[in-house]
């Protein structure tokens, strides 16, 4: 039995096919997807800091002529994942992609690499990335906030990262279903169906995908046809996270006017994500703005404004009260939508389960907010699942199983990242 570190790195060299990193050897997932890319050079960086920017820049080289950066850059025969690049017809000219995004982390993983400072050609690399960071950004606040309210708004569950939350139950009901594509799916194939999005959710995912495709993609009609518009409070703190660290790298670099711009956008999303606090409810919730009205939903999204700022414990302890609630509930954590309510489903993808890297996330905000008993719960569990429930997708957080596509590129990224 090889240690887990060795095992780690074993996974991340095996689905490593040339520069970028699939999320699964098994097939699942055949391709490059934005934010697994970014927290999978987390893990490059603990053995192989080359590997690690590596993964970052050919992510860019998929980022679109306005600045977005695709959820899915598809580098290799894709038909074993549905929507494939043929159903998606998008892509920059150089590379196939989908039409949507994912969390920014890129920012925040790229601060966490010049910081370690062990890479080749670190400060042409940095000058290389950083005005694609700009206009990634800049793209956020143009496509996604025309309006300038400070909350960027997600066309797309798949967008958020965390695809079947109950967070989205409403407003995904909101979607025209479309045809049924129960007979396309792949994933399913892959994995049991019990632990994965239902049909009634994957018909309306592909719906939207359809209707994006027929706009061409263009933001400036998106964001007014979009039939799923939401400001999820997760990925804005995660965006939040990502301008701080923006900011520091643009001002490390010398780029004052670039650290200014960004300071905009950053103190617009603080006041932002601080009116959706909940002083009732003592938690942070996000807004479905097609309709208009907060998403009263106890999803682990809410827990990341810790990850954004270090000051949220401070002013808001309700908020840790919730997740000593749900630990208390569970044997392991953290669960990815509150226990004990009736949309809770242990195994069933992002109604439930455990991720680790937004475990990371969470403990990682806990310590800077000064929670340092509670960050330690939280990386402890962390480990202790990949111990027992070895390298899979997410995790039952009842009872530790490993789930969805097994040797996992992020949890075996988190595990020597958590680990170092
Ligand atoms: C999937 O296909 O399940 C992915 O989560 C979409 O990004």
């Amino acid at each position: 039995m090889t240690d887990l570190r060795e095992q780690a790195i074993a996974i991340l060299r095996t689905n490593d096919h040339g520069g970028y990193t699939v999320p699964t050897a098994s097939g699942l997932y055949p391709a490059q997807w934005n934010w697994d890319s970014c927290l999978v050079a987390l893990g490059f960086a603990q053995f192989d800091p080359d590997r690690a920017w590596v993964e970052i820049e050919t992510l860019f080289d998929g980022q679109w002529a306005d600045g977005m950066v695709p959820q899915i850059s598809f580098r290799e025969a894709d038909d074993t994942y549905f929507p494939n690049s043929s159903v998606w017809q998008a892509g920059n000219g150089r590379v196939k992609t989908s039409g949507i995004t994912q969390p920014p982390v890129a920012a925040t993983v790229v601060r966490y690499l010049t910081e370690r400072g062990d890479a080749p050609r670190l400060t042409e690399r940095l000058g290389a990335l950083l005005p694609k960071l700009l206009r990634y950004h800049r793209w956020f606040y143009s496509a996604r906030d025309p309006q300038g309210t400070g909350l960027v708004s997600i066309v797309h569950p798949w967008e958020s990262g965390m695809d079947n939350s109950p967070v989205w139950d409403a407003a995904l009901a909101a979607v025209e279903p479309g045809p049924s594509v129960a007979h396309l799916r792949k994933d399913t194939g892959f994995s049991h169906a019990s632990v994965r999005p239902t049909g009634p959710e994957y018909d309306r995912y592909i719906n939207l995908v359809i209707g994006y495709r027929a706009l061409n993609y263009d933001p400036a009609k998106l964001h007014g046809a979009a039939p799923f518009l939401v400001a999820d409070i997760g990925f804005n703190s995660i965006l939040q996270r990502a301008n701080r660290d923006l900011i520091a790298l643009l001002r490390g670099a010398g780029d004052e006017a670039g650290a200014v711009e960004v300071e905009g956008f950053a103190a617009r999303t603080a006041a932002a994500i601080e009116a959706c606090w909940d002083a009732e409810d003592g938690f942070y919730y996000g807004r479905d703005t097609r309709h208009d009205r907060v998403i009263r939903k106890p999803g682990i999204a809410g827990l990341l404004p810790l990850y954004a700022d270090p000051t949220v414990a401070e002013r808001h302890p309700a908020l840790l009260r919730h997740l000593e609630a749900w630990l208390e509930q569970v044997r392991f954590g953290v669960p990815s939508f509150a226990p004990g309510t009736p949309e809770f489903e242990p195994r069933r993808y992002w109604r439930g389960p455990i991720w680790l890297v937004v475990n990371w996330m969470v403990l990682d905000g806990l310590a800077r907010n000064g929670q340092a008993a509670l960050s330690q719960r939280v990386l402890r569990d962390s480990l202790e699942l990949v111990r027992q429930g070895g390298f899979g997708e997410y995790f039952d957080p009842t009872t530790g199983e490993g789930l969805g596509g097994n040797s996992f590129s992020w949890t075996a990224a988190m595990c020597l990242f958590l680990r170092s």
